[in-house]
């Protein structure tokens, strides 16, 4: 299965300069979630390649809460902006994605920990988009609610929720986020990178 970029709605928005790998390109973030259940296999082999990712001294600092039970995904839409809850309530998986701010070996503060759990996020919804489910990530939610629900230990940071399924039919979203059901362009790659230094 190689053809994640190959769909009329992807080529539409994200033609490309170079030929890089299709599921990069094919990963998106809709909205329209369909309630059918991720098949363990593969909610276990998505949170397998996050932590696959690559960390400052191999720190893996990067913890997962997952949400599938009825009663985890309650408390974990209770996290949700009244925004993101509205279509992000009806994914069968929720995962809060955190990150451990202190290295374990001596204790001292990880200025990566962020970085390295952004890196494990990626990881995640490409590994997702290869198994035909979308990962989408949400910073729309309220962190303190995470860590009280959950009982997340105090010094770690809730970095994102993510709603992980297959994707559903779009009318079941609001007219309004029907419109932006679709996968995003991006600004010219020549405005993200320059050679040597910014001008003085
Ligand atoms: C850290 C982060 C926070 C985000 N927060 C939200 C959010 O709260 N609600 C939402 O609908 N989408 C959210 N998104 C999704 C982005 O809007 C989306 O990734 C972006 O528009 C690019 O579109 P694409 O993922 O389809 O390529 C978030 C994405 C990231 C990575």
């Amino acid at each position: 299965m190689n053809d994640f970029a190959l769909s009329p709605e992807i080529q539409a928005a994200r033609a490309n300069d170079y030929h890089i790998q299709p599921l990069i390109i094919g990963r998106w973030s809709p909205r329209a979630f369909s309630p059918t259940a991720v098949p363990e296999e593969d909610l276990l082999a998505v949170l397998d390649a996050a932590h696959w990712a690559p960390s400052c001294f191999n720190e893996q600092p990067w913890r997962f809460v997952v949400a599938r039970r009825e009663n985890d995904l309650q408390r974990m839409r209770e996290c949700l902006v009244e925004q993101n809850r509205l279509w992000a309530g009806r994914a069968p998986v929720l995962i809060a994605v955190l990150s451990v701010p202190l290295f374990q070996q001596n204790g001292q503060p990880n200025r990566w920990h962020a970085f390295d759990a952004g890196t494990a996020w990626g990881y995640m919804a490409l590994e997702a988009r290869a198994r035909n489910l979308f990962a989408h990530a949400m910073g729309g939610f309220t962190a303190a609610k995470v860590m009280e629900l959950f009982h997340v230990p105090d010094n770690w940071t809730a970095q994102a929720i993510v709603a992980l399924g297959y994707r559903g039919p779009a009318d079941q979203l609001s007219k309004e986020l029907q419109v932006r059901e679709q996968p995003q362009p991006r600004r010219p790659l020549r405005e993200f990178w320059q050679e040597g230094p910014f001008p003085a």
